[in-house]
């Protein structure tokens, strides 16, 4: 990698497992010092644990303001400052277009965005009071470029996130901060597992692992990504290498949606 993280000060959202936990594990192979943050402690963790060094684990709902600003103090209060934070932290469910209830809507809505733009905002503040700038990456999705009729609360969230990463950069670039986010494809982890449970539930598949077969026909790549395929992305935004770019939303998805 051309840029650099050493010694930089990370938070990761849902970092107790999946995408999140690979970022974490990635960051702190190159050197960053990382808080791996969930709303489940035990996993957060077990995932520090086993990175060792500097990485401390800490529990955080993203949907709770004071929950946040509580995480942003442990991690300042370990590390000494706040230099980069992923809100990664993300839930979905399988739901035909015409059964979206209006609970299912504020659920999803609430963590994948409300939660991203109060991450957003607590984790500029604390930038902005340190004066020398920083990094904000959020996960978005193939669902924050395109509806599709089994995800449409999922997907809005998601064009949420891409719409908060415009808006915050714009915001932000005064004080030095870059807003950027990656949208992840079809990654196997414990979401894809509950997607396709719930896909069979609704009568859509008839076995395990069809869902995800099904939905991985159109990667160009031809298979589904693993978490390992998407922190080439993540650790880049996090890194000096990525200082020129804000406002963006990078494709990691093997070739599904060409932007
Ligand atoms: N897996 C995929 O195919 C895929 C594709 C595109 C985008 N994404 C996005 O990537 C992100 C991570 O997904 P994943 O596949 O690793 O999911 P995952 O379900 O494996 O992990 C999500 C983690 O977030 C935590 N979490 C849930 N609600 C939380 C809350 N309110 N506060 C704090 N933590 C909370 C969970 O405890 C869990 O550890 C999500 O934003 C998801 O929408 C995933």
């Amino acid at each position: 990698m051309s840029g650099s993280v050493s010694d930089k000060a990370i938070i990761v959202t849902g970092a107790g497992r999946g995408i999140g936990a690979e970022m974490a594990r990635d960051l702190a192979r190159n050197g960053a010092r990382v808080c791996v943050a969930d709303i489940n402690l035990a996993a957060a963790r077990e995932v520090a644990d086993a990175i060792g060094g500097s990485a401390i684990a800490a529990k955080v709902d993203v949907t709770d303001r004071p929950s946040i600003r509580s995480l942003i103090e442990e991690t300042v209060g370990a590390f000494g400052r706040l230099d980069v934070m992923f809100n990664n932290a993300g839930i979905s469910q399988t739901c035909p277009f015409m059964d979206v209830t209006e609970d299912d809507w504020r659920r999803i809505m609430d963590v994948n965005g409300l939660g991203v733009l109060i991450g957003t905002q607590e984790a500029a503040r604390q930038m902005k009071a340190q004066g020398a700038g920083g990094k904000i990456v959020n996960t978005a999705s193939i669902a924050g470029k395109q509806g599709y009729p089994l995800f449409a609360h999922y997907c809005a969230s998601k064009f949420a996130v891409v719409a908060l990463t415009q808006a915050a950069a714009r915001a932000l670039a005064p004080d030095r901060i870059t807003v950027n986010a990656f949208a992840p494809g079809v990654v196997r982890t414990e979401l894809w597992e509950q997607l396709d449970r719930e896909f069979m539930a609704l009568g859509l598949t008839a076995k395990p692992e069809q869902a995800i077969d099904e939905f991985s026909q159109s990667i160009l790549i031809g298979r589904p990504s693993r978490p390992d395929d998407i922190t080439g992305v993540t650790t880049f935004l996090a890194s000096t290498g990525s200082d020129y770019v804000t406002g963006q939303t990078f494709m990691v998805d093997g070739g599904m949606v060409l932007t």
